[in-house]
C-alpha cells in the first residue's frame, strides 16, 4: 500500500467574515470550545494519517506553528508551507509537490467540519485508496454555494459544476478529498478561472474524465458543516456545544482522537491534559482518561 499524506489547506482572506477576520486567520477563530482548525485535523487524523502540511497565508503562519508545533505532541509529523496568494485550492499541490513526494494524498479545507457514526469507516476505507480520486457529495438547500454534482441513474457521477447559478442537483462536494499521486501532475495543467483561481473542480474533473473518480454520497447520518458565513459559523458552534452538552464527549479534540488512535499513551494524554486545566478542556481529557477504556471498544475502534 502507498504511503498517504494529509494537506490542511488554511489560507485565504476570509473576507466574508469581516471583521472577526481581519487580523487573524478565519481558521484559528473559535467553533464553539476549540480553534477552527482542530476539527479538519481531527478528521486527518481519524482517517489515519500522520503526516501533515498545513497551508497559510503569510501573516499568520507563525500563529498555526504556535498553535499546533511539530504535532509530536499529538504523535504525528506537521509541517507548515505558505501561500502567498489565494490563487485556488488546487494550487496546494503545487505547494505541496516536496511534501507529497510519492505518497496519495488526502486534502481537507480548513473551514470544513465531519462529524458522524459512519464517518470514521468511510475515511479509513479511502485511505487505502491507492489509484484514482475520491470524495463525498451531501445534500444541502442551498447548493449554488459549492461544487454541484450530477449523478446518472446507476449512482455515478458525470458532471461537477462550480457554483453554478442554476444547480441542476442539491449535492455539495464536500471539501474533503483522496487523491492519488497523479495528482501533482494534474494540478499542473488546470488554467486560471475566470474568477483567476485554480480550481479544485477541475482537478475533480480530469479524474472524472479519466474515469477514476469516486462520488460516494455522504447520508443524512452524517453532518457536513462548513463555515464560510456568518451565520453557517454561529449554527457550527451551536451545533458542536448542543452535542457535546448533551453527550459529554468532545467533538474535534485532537489529543483524544490522538490516544484513541493509539498515536499517544495514557501518560502522553494526562501531560497534555494538565495545560489545559484551568478552561475545562484538561478537565475533559483526564475524564476519558479515567473511564474505562472497555466502555467505548478497542481503542481506535468508536470514536
Ligand atoms: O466547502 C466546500 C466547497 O469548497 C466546494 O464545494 C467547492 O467546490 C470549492 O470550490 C470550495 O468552495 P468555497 O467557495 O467554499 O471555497 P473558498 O474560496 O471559501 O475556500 C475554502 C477554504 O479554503 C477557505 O477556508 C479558504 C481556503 N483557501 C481557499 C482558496 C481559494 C485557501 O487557503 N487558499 C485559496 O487559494
Amino acid at each position: 500500500m502507498i504511503k498517504r499524506k494529509g494537506i490542511i489547506l488554511a489560507g485565504g482572506t476570509g473576507s466574508r467574515l469581516y471583521p472577526i477576520t481581519k487580523a487573524t486567520s478565519k481558521q484559528l477563530i473559535p467553533v464553539y470550545d476549540k480553534p477552527m482548525i482542530y476539527y479538519p485535523l481531527s478528521t486527518l487524523m481519524l482517517a489515519g494519517i500522520r503526516d501533515i502540511l498545513i497551508i497559510t497565508n503569510p501573516l499568520d503562519n507563525q500563529k498555526f506553528i504556535e498553535l499546533l508545533g511539530n504535532g509530536s505532541q499529538f504523535g504525528i509529523n506537521i509541517k507548515y508551507k505558505i501561500q502567498s496568494k489565494p490563487e485556488g485550492i488546487a494550487q496546494a499541490f503545487l505547494i505541496a509537490e516536496d511534501f507529497i513526494e510519492n505518497s496519495s494524498v488526502t486534502l481537507i479545507l480548513g473551514d470544513n467540519l465531519f462529524h458522524g457514526d459512519l464517518l470514521v469507516n468511510r475515511l479509513q476505507k479511502n485511505y487505502l485508496l491507492d489509484e484514482g480520486a475520491s470524495i463525498f457529495a451531501y445534500s444541502v438547500f442551498d447548493p449554488e454555494r459549492y461544487g454541484v454534482v450530477e449523478f446518472d441513474s446507476k449512482g455515478v457521477a458525470y458532471n461537477i459544476e462550480e457554483k453554478p447559478k442554476n444547480p441542476k442537483s442539491k449535492f455539495a462536494i464536500t471539501g474533503l478529498y483522496f487523491y492519488d499521486n497523479t495528482v501533482v501532475e494534474k494540478a499542473k495543467k488546470i488554467n486560471l478561472s475566470d474568477r483567476g483561481e485554480l480550481e479544485i473542480t477541475d482537478l475533480n474533473k480530469m479524474y472524472m474524465n479519466e474515469g477514476k473518480l469516486i462520488v460516494e454520497i455522504m447520508n443524512r447520518g452524517m453532518t457536513w458543516l462548513d463555515t464560510g458565513t456568518i451565520d453557517s459559523l454561529h449554527e457550527a458552534s451551536s451545533y458542536i456545544r448542543s452535542l457535546e452538552k448533551r453527550q459529554g464527549l468532545k467533538i474535534g479534540c485532537p489529543e483524544e482522537v490522538a490516544w484513541r488512535m493509539g498515536f499517544i499513551c495514557d501518560e502522553q494524554l494526562y501531560f497534555l491534559s494538565t495545560k489545559h486545566i484551568k478552561s475545562g478542556y484538561g478537565e475533559y481529557l483526564q475524564t476519558i482518561l479515567n473511564e474505562s477504556k472497555d466502555y467505548f471498544g478497542i481503542q481506535g475502534t468508536k470514536i
